[in-house]
């Protein structure tokens, strides 16, 4: 056996584990020598079996023949994978051991990572009641973790590791070489284990990982060669580091399971250091998330818990992140690696704690934690317990301050370390001579990038003392390289790093393995400019080249540049640039002369503080002083030198942090001092207190190194009038917070002279701000707005008006851009107003990432969490309240814009009353509106108009239309009671073209005249009214260029065709309405209903030509899907690739859709990488058109859920009536049904959806019976929402025919399909009919004479064209007999249409009547339903009175709103149904007029509720009693105009009275009975024939039986054709 050096670690009593490089003859041969067996099974996987398998095999081999024993190897092989650690899993293997013929005597060798090793082992330890087995771990996980403490286990479908046993392995092998195969991630996933042990144990074994990440990935990624590291003479001393590395953690996992093997004193949970979190992370993340990566994100997380508690500091957290962070682990869970996985999404605070509750450790429903007191300590040797509360805080994403005087007053604090003088003291001691402890060094982003990228640079070396407390720098003395090829410095987004590191990297010398030194950054750094800085460095002879946008990282920079002498730089936008030339000039080839240019020049008090830091580090700078005036000029000269590095330098505290503290304390009336910041700080803001507090009231006292600030009663904070804050520009969010609330005037000499109230604040000198993490200008005026606050933007400031703190609203939820100083200035308000929600709480990690447990542990101010997803889910529960309290709907817009008109059109179909606010305003004020204004002027107009606003508010809340006048949205407080109101209640505005408001407003006079250009008002208005409302109506009357639908028939080649009439505004009124208001939202009844429903793709870049044939090729689907991800207005046709169209473009294509269609709208904008055409990254583009779309009524939204989870939620919360789709599309054809990946997405979907949309791609037939499966499984979920679940592709076929939710249709008349393997509608039906899901079934009309009726025509062609296995039959019959009970009840049996003589009789073989037919007293309509016990039932309608409602509701004239007085000629059965309808429609009086009189009569209370009156003469009108509808139910043959015809009706013109109107013939034939004929000498009046009517009622019929809309177009030509060949 070839010489082998190991270590060798006891575990229970014996050295089982043993640990080198190269083992594998050392294996072999120990295992042969030590455990005799007549069988070795070696159980590897097939990545390992790849690698690893052929060396054991021969070394096997080889050692049989030397020693020639008899024993026999077998291999086996398994897939890898967690899948593979299943019963079946371990059925396999000892199946394979059986047929082998394996026996008590074998030793098992498990050879792989802890997949292998735990089934293996439990294998083992049940295989033959218990075999010898040796583990050889190849991963770092299991060399140390799981292969150690024999622990075995397989997973169930119910959860991992459920199954198992304790069984010692005989030997545990540790072959570090197996880590140079291992895959990187696999190894960062193994070094999350050694952090654990290393972070609960032993601090000097962490220290040693933190400060050589680098060696240790350097000793996996060099491969070794020819065994070296075999023995110690060739073991190199990265190897050497590794293997210590493993064996002190493996020496720690072993001393612990030796004293606790079975987990009875709780010690061996320490090894569960964030597995408490980190387990609950992975049951929701795993496969896609590796067990270390979440534990990694366990640790942090448990970590923050224990700071929480008071027993962790910040130091010991910081480096606890770093050093994760070096093994490229995840440490929160917004790492991109997670966010982008669509399981993120169920991340929520009480997804977790619920997983947790099934913890092992727990004992009852107590959670236990290991809580770190340092760094290698925990607080007890054993988990403790944490309430869910304390859990809670740490994960939730958002904050709030509990309004209060701080329990701890008087405070008295320190802050973090001040950033400023971190950063620079990190550059000095860097470059300096010598050794330097630096100390109250702030742990940030900052700091961390820049020793990262010190070291790369090998500018300096670092390490910590004092637990991290103390950071002990060496200086390289200003001599640095460049960093190998690849090795980019990547900057994050540190801002102050990018700056100063810029110079650093031109001092670096060449190096041979690359030319430049590459800076990078994260999007956002990408976008911060540093071109000035590059510009002065370019001009000084340093090559440096952008990589990608200009001005901005990343940036490639040729070593040795900095020539010195001269250097010009423009200083007006950071004095960062100016600082960072300035630290790196002492080591530029000459004495440097640094000129700032560019006027004035930015944040001179940080340029000073750099020149003093750069005195105590030994360089003095002299600043040129102008001769003539005594004043310092913008020159300096500084030597050519080295720093010499005290041998200790002290950090001041930051002084921008602490105006924060003090701040709450001027807000809250209390006491705060900062121990460690006075007058003579360098630091700028340390001005805060003196200059910004003082003159608001506060009592400050400052000594050199104390600041006490003692602010006045609560409320008494005054305005500061004008202040320039350029000397401490980060502090003027902190100032603004406080001057919101400042209502005392300002001190004498400080008011401002013009005419701005006397609360306000002008903040001036911060221009810089606008450039920063955010633009903070622009942030604090949007986020004070939401508080009420008003502000007015200035060029170089911002002015605030003050507010009492009372009358700021509560409840605000503050976004803060990420930006640290944003959350933490708001968190200062939120400490006086109630319920203020800091929504990025971790964004303060930046500068003080305890800041919310220093509010609370040093402050004394309650910090609750907030989990966002639940404020909004709230708030969407407001807006749909139950249907009896639907608010009031509000209509806003232009004057002419049609707000009366549509609102009384509105109020008709609602039934709700109509207010109109200008007659309100006269019956208020009788002397009207423009007197008023004469005599008042408008302001006073318009206060009067807010207070009506309100009081209609108050006295209307529900149930009415209101309609507001047009200038309602010109004040401020009228639009925050509109706004206020648009979140829970409609406010619509009716948005109408300007030209066709001014050509309406043309001959308008009642009301006050504009007198300024009607344009300009529009101008003005028109996002006052955007802004107030919630919805928006499309009144342009040319919104499309469809053909006006002609209410007449149409004449083709001599014969008449009906006209299918356009939908008219009404009809569109009563769709928008209803839905809005919940009273009848336009959803999709088959989908409601669990029935079968399909969408049509509409995949056209503009869809107005396929309106003309829309009726055609929507027939049988339930939606129209608007693909507008596909749109493209002309302009863009030629653009290529992903796009947007614009908003407008989208809206008048909807508004056209709706002249055209009721069926509901799917608004659908598929991104690229769903395979769609919308940009993938435009999230407000995206968000604006769905928010569009919610606006104009549309019934379903498509949303992805990859989408983030903030805007889908904010959607959520605005969509009313609407439904979203929350869909997922995958089209890599990698997707499995039934695997966890698919179940996340179906949570999420469930999460957000009414509808769960998931679509994937079929590679073959089976995958539809694995998505079917899917399907049954989803529905038996708890949620069991509407599923759509289909494959794509051709294969994919099957899952189309067999989807029940919203199956997406294509027609052969459209362009392209919107996906492959897409079907039509019949092809559907016809599919679905040949595999026995859609059985024939027949139809009937019973009646004599029917043998000419048109039914079968009309019917048989609807079914035909919709591919539906049916027909239509004529069953001529005397009487209803027992044949007709017969068909009725044969299994086949569809419906029936009953005529005369039988819409009687036919009522006592019905099971049950509709409300309708019983009040007609007629039935026309048989149709057979299932019962709940499943038995056949026959229920009975009619339809006639839907033919004439809806032929005549068609065709009103638009004036109408409500019906008057309507006629009905004749008195039989149809005149009953037509006074029904007409009733339904809303006319009253009802005049009935029929020769005999008595007849008439019976009928006068025959439909309750309508007001019916008998006539006797039917012409001659008086003007307000005239009919607006007349209905003929007399045969054609008993009317005439013939004066001389005496034995028929007379109709004379007068009849027509009224000046329009619609008049209806139920006559069949001729086609113009004489009463039409007559109509049509009135060019106002609209004419309906009787085969109109029997085509509506018809279709009617048609829709009750099959579920699906009559193809009316195709079917009403069938129907034409047959009664003119007739
Ligand atoms: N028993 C315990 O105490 C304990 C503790 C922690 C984890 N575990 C279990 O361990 C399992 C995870 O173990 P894992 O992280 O090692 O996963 P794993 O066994 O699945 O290995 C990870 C991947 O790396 C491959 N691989 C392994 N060694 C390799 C090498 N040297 N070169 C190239 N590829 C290699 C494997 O084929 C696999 O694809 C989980 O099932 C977990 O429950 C058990
Ligand atoms: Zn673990």
């Amino acid at each position: 056996m070839a010489t082998t050096d190991t270590y060798r670690v006891s575990i229970l009593g014996k050295e089982s584990i043993h640990c080198g490089f190269h083992l594998i003859p050392y294996i072999v041969g120990t295992v042969l020598d030590t455990l005799p067996a007549s069988t070795y099974v070696l159980i590897t996987d097939i990545n390992i079996a790849a690698l690893h398998l052929d060396a054991f095999r021969s070394e096997f081999s080889d050692a049989f023949a030397r020693s020639g024993k008899s024993s026999r190897l077998l291999t086996h092989v398994v897939p890898p994978g967690e899948t593979s650690k299943s019963r079946e899993g371990k059925a396999q293997i000892e199946d394979f051991l059986l047929l082998n013929k394996c026996t008590r005597d074998s030793v098992i060798l498990a050879l792989g990572g802890g997949v292998i090793g735990d089934l293996v082992g439990f294998v083992a330890a049940t295989f033959m009641r218990g075999v010898r087995f040796v583990q050889i771990p190849t991963t770092l996980l299991a060399m140390v973790d799981s292969s150690v403490g024999g622990k075995t286990a397989i997973d169930t479908p119910h959860g991992k590791n459920l199954i198992g046993a304790f069984w010692q392995p005989e030997y545990i092998f540790i072959d570090v070489a197996f880590l140079e195969t291992l895959p990187a991630r696999e190894f960062s996933n193994g070094m999350a284990e050694v952090i654990k042990t290393a972070a609960i144990w032993t601090e000097s074994e962490f220290a040693s990982l933190e400060s050589r990440s680098a060696e240790i990935f350097a000793a996996i990624q060099t491969p070794s060669a020819n065994y070296s590291g075999r023995t110690k003479a060739t073991r190199s001393a990265a190897q050497e580091l590794l293997l210590s590395v493993i064996v002190g953690s493996i020496s720690v996992k072993a001393y612990i399971v030796t004293n606790d093997e079975r987990e009875l004193t709780g010690l061996r949970n320490l090894v569960n250091f964030g597995h408490t979190i980190g387990h609950a992370i992975e049951a929701v993340l795993t496969p896609s998330m590796l067990h270390g990566e979440c534990v990694s994100i366990g640790m942090i997380l448990e970590a923050e818990v224990s700071r929480q508690l008071g027993k962790l500091g910040q130091v010991g957290l910081g480096r606890l992140t770093r050093c994760l962070k070096a093994y490229n682990l995840p440490v929160s869970l917004a790492d991109a690696r997670i966010t982008n996985l669509p399981g993120s999404k169920l991340l929520t605070m009480e997804r977790l704690l619920d997983i947790m509750k099934i913890d092992k450790k727990n004992s009852g429903p107590e959670k236990k934690i290991v809580l770190l007191a340092a760094i290698g300590t925990t607080v007890e040797q054993k988990a403790s317990v944490v309430p869910d509360s304390v859990i809670a805080k740490t994960l939730a994403e958002a904050a709030k301050v509990v309004p209060d005087v701080p329990a701890k007053n008087p405070v008295r604090m320190a802050t973090p370390g001040s950033k400023s003088l971190s950063n620079r003291a990190l550059i000095l001691a860097a470059l300096g001579r010598g050794t330097c402890r630096l100390t109250n060094l702030l742990h940030s982003d900052d700091t961390q990038v820049m020793m990262a990228a010190l070291q790369e640079l090998k500018g300096a070396s670092f390490a910590w003392e004092d637990g991290g407390e103390t950071l002990v720098v060496h200086g390289g003395e200003g001599s640095l390289s460049v960093p190998p090829k690849g090795h980019e410095i990547y900057l994050g987004n540190a801002g102050t790093a990018a700056r100063f590191l810029t110079t650093v990297c031109t001092l670096a010398q060449p190096s041979d393995s690359a030319p430049t030194t590459v800076i990078t950054g994260n999007a956002r750094m990408k976008q911060r400019p540093i071109g000035p800085l590059v510009e002065a460095l370019r001009e000084n002879g340093t090559g440096i080249d952008y990589l990608e946008s200009d001005g901005c990282l990343p940036l490639s920079i040729a070593p040795a540049g900095l020539k010195g002498g001269h250097i010009r730089l423009a200083a007006s936008v950071s004095s960062q640039y100016v600082s960072s030339i300035l630290l790196c000039a002492p080591y530029a080839g000459e004495a440097v002369t640094l000129e700032l240019t560019g006027g004035q020049v930015i944040s001179q008090p940080y340029i000073d503080m750099t020149i003093a830091m750069m005195k105590t580090f030994g360089v003095e700078v002299t600043r040129e002083v102008d001769k003539m005036t005594g004043k310092p000029r913008d020159i300096y000269t500084i030597p050519q030198s080295t720093y010499h590095n005290p041998p200790e330098y002290s950090i001041e505290s930051d002084a921008s942090s602490a105006t924060y503290p003090l701040a709450i304390a001027a807000m809250t009336g209390s006491t705060c001092t900062i121990s460690n910041i006075g007058s003579a700080s360098l630091q700028g803001d340390a001005m805060f207190a003196k200059q910004v507090l003082e003159p608001m009231g506060c009592i400050v006292t400052q000594t050199e190194t104390e600041t006490t600030v003692q602010g006045p009663p609560i409320g008494q904070l005054k305005a500061i009038g004008l202040i320039d804050m350029e000397p401490m520009t980060d502090a003027f969010l902190t100032a603004s917070v406080l001057a919101a609330v400042a209502v005392g005037s300002p001190l004498a000499g400080r008011e401002l002279s013009d005419d701005t109230p006397s609360t306000t604040t002008r903040i001036v000198g911060i221009a810089n701000q606008r450039v920063k993490e955010c633009n903070r200008i622009r942030a604090m005026i949007d986020q004070l707005a939401k508080f009420g606050v008003e502000t007015k933007e200035l060029d170089d400031g911002l002015e605030i008006y003050g507010r009492p703190i009372a009358k700021l609203k509560e409840g605000v939820s503050v976004h803060c851009y990420d930006d640290h100083r944003v959350a933490m200035a708001f968190s200062v308000l939120g400490s006086a107003i109630k319920d203020t929600i800091i929504e990025e709480k971790r964004c303060v990690e930046k500068t003080w990432p305890n800041w919310w447990d220093d509010l609370e542990n040093k402050i004394g101010l309650k910090v609750e969490g907030v989990e966002l997803g639940n404020a909004t889910a709230d708030a969407s529960a407001s807006t749909l309240l139950p249907s009896g309290d639907a608010p009031s709907a509000i209509i806003i817009g232009m004057r002419g814009s049609g707000k009366t008109y549509i609102g009384q059109l509105a109020a008709a179909t609602l039934e709700w009353p109509f207010i109109d606010a200008d007659a309100y305003f006269e019956e208020k004020y009788p002397i009207g509106v423009r007197k008023y204004v004469q005599e008042n002027g408008w302001p006073a107009f318009r206060a009067a108009e807010t207070d009506i606003l309100k009081e209609l508010f108050d006295k209307f809340p529900t149930r009415h239309i209101i309609s507001l006048g047009g200038g309602i949205v010109e004040t401020p407080e009228a639009r925050d009671v509109l706004k206020t109101y648009s979140k829970h209640g409609p406010v619509v505005h009716i948005v109408r073209q300007i030209d066709e408001v001014v050509e309406y407003l043309g001959a308008e006079s009642s009301r006050p005249a504009y007198g300024e250009p009607i344009t300009d008002v529009f101008k003005r208005r028109e996002p006052w009214f955007a802004e107030c409302c919630n919805y928006e109506f499309i009144n342009h009357t040319t919104v499309a260029t469809v053909p006006a639908g002609s209410m007449s028939p149409i004449e083709v080649d001599g014969q008449l065709f009906p006209a299918v009439p356009s939908r008219s505004t009404r009809d569109e009124v009563a769709r928008f309405f209803g839905h809005i208001t919940g009273q009848s939202p336009n959803l999709a009844p088959n989908l409601a209903h669990g029935k079968r429903s399909y969408f049509l793709s509409l995949t056209y870049p503009d869809v107005t030509p396929a309106l003309s044939f829309l009726e055609d090729i929507t027939a049988g689907v339930d939606a129209i899907e608007l693909r507008v991800d596909l749109l493209r207005t002309t302009k863009q046709f030629e653009t290529v690739g992903p796009h947007t169209p614009p908003r407008a473009f989208v809206a008048d294509q909807i508004a056209a859709i709706r002249k055209k269609t009721s069926l509901p709208i799917v608004f659908t904008a598929r991104t690229a990488s769903q395979g769609g055409s919308f940009p993938d990254g435009a999230v407000k583009e995206a968000f604006e058109l769905f928010e569009l779309a919610i606006r104009l009524a549309v019934e379903y939204v498509d949303v992805e859920i990859s989408w983030p989870e903030q805007d889908i939620r904010g959607l959520i919360s605005r969509k009313g009536y609407s439904h979203i789709i929350a869909s997922w599309h995958d089209w890599s054809g990698k997707m499995q049904w039934g695997s966890p990946e698919v179940d996340t997405i179906f949570h999420v979907a469930d999460n957000f959806g009414d509808i769960i949309k998931i679509v994937g791609k079929a590679n073959s037939f089976e995958d539809n019976l694995t998505l079917r499966q899917f399907a049954a499984h989803a529905a038996g979920s708890p949620s069991s929402k509407p599923l759509l679940a289909i494959n794509m592709g051709i294969e994919g076929q099957l899952s189309r025919i067999l989807n029940t939710t919203f199956s997406p249709v294509t027609h052969p008349l459209l362009p392209n399909k919107a996906a492959p393997g897409q079907l039509s509608f019949v092809e559907i039906q016809t599919a679905l009919h040949l595999i026995g899901q859609l059985p024939a079934k027949k139809f009937y009309i019973f009646g004599k004479p029917i043998a000419h009726s048109m039914s079968p025509a009309l019917h048989n062609t609807g079914f035909q064209s919709l591919g539906l296995p049916y027909t239509y039959e004529i069953f001529e019959t005397d009487d209803v007999d027992h044949e007709v009970r017969f068909i009725l009840t044969s299994p086949d049996f569809g419906g029936a249409s009953v005529t005369i003589p039988f819409k009687r009789d036919i009522m006592a073989h019905l099971d049950e009547l509709s409300p309708e037919a019983q009040a007609i007293g007629a039935v026309n309509t048989i149709i057979p339903r299932i019962k709940a016990d499943g038995s056949q039932m026959l229920y009975g309608d009619n339809t006639d009175w839907l033919g004439i409602r809806s032929v005549v509701r068609a065709r009103l004239p638009p004036s109408v709103h409500a019906l008057g007085p309507a006629l009905v000629i004749g008195a039989g059965g149809t005149a009953r149904a037509a006074i029904y309808a007409l009733h339904a429609l809303g006319a009253s009086p009802i005049y009935i007029f029929n020769r005999t009189r008595s007849s008439a009569e019976a009928l006068v209370h025959a439909i309750p509720g309508a007001q019916v009156e008998v006539i006797d003469i039917i012409d001659g009108w008086p003007a307000d009693a005239a009919p607006t509808v007349i209905v003929s139910t007399v045969p054609a043959s008993a009317t005439t105009t013939d004066e001389a015809n005496s034995n028929t009706l007379l109709l004379t013109p007068s009849i027509f009275s009224a000046e329009e109107g619609v008049v209806v013939d139920m006559a069949y034939r001729p086609a113009k009975t004489p009463l039409l004929t007559l109509a049509q000498t009135k060019p106002k009046w609209e004419t309906v024939m009787g085969l109109d009517v029997l085509l509506e009622q018809g279709y009617q019929q048609f829709e009750l039986w099959t579920g699906r809309k009559c193809p009316r177009g195709v079917v009403a030509k069938q129907v034409w054709q047959r009664y003119q060949a007739a």
